[in-house]
């Protein structure tokens, strides 16, 4: 069962902040709770955070643990996401309210603290925003956005592309990526979630 941090619970956490992260310890954790093919992903995402970090300037570790970490909500035991979201630990915005597909990100943010002790803000501000990208995003935010698309389990046509693209002109992907994802979502006739279109508004026009 998962559960939610109590405050002394946090000021231990605050604590710990600064300490080296065991990344295995958090790969053992993960790998229970989830589905193969998601657990697959997030290791794709966490290897793949690795390599661009150095392109952007991140703290090697940082960058690992919200690669890894990006898709935790996404847990095979669905009742336990959905009780944290029943039980209010996690307020589910009306703006969210029509996009359950996004929910797992603001959940996953919670999640990255209350479930494996990750008290680091920037990542938990990646994780939230992964889905659909928002305006003026950290250089970890934009990096996981990148990663998320092109970890080596993605198998799109012109993937290739945006993996190569991604090395060469980070930045530049980024914006090729927020284009073909709001692209994709408008063909299908869907409706894009107002953090994707204010990105768009912001790193589109
Ligand atoms: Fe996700
Ligand atoms: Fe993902």
């Amino acid at each position: 069962m998962i559960q939610v941090n109590s405050k002394n619970e946090e000021a231990t956490l605050e604590k710990s902040q600064n300490r080296k992260i065991d990344l295995c310890a958090l790969i053992k954790k993960l790998e229970p709770m989830m589905e193969r093919e998601r657990f697959l992903h997030s290791l794709g995402a966490y290897h793949t955070m690795l390599l661009l970090a150095e392109r952007f300037g991140l703290d090697s570790q940082t960058a690992a643990v919200a690669g890894l970490l990006h898709d935790c909500a996404r847990i095979a035991a669905q009742e336990d996401s959905e009780r944290i979201l029943d039980g209010g630990a996690v307020p589910i915005s009306a703006e969210d309210m029509p996009f359950p597909k996004i929910w797992h990100a603001r959940l996953g943010a919670a999640m990255a603290r209350s479930v494996f002790g990750i008290v680091d803000e920037s990542i938990a501000e990646a994780i939230r925003i992964h889905p659909t990208g928002a305006p003026d995003m950290s250089p970890l935010a934009i990096a996981l956005f990148i990663a998320d698309y092109i970890e080596p389990t993605r198998s799109f046509e012109k993937v290739a592309d945006f993996r190569k693209l991604a090395f060469a002109d980070p930045q530049n992907a980024f914006r090729a990526i927020l284009k073909n994802k709001t692209e994709h979502i408008r063909k299908k006739r869907k409706t894009l979630h107002p953090d994707a279109l204010r990105a768009m508004e912001f790193y589109l026009t």
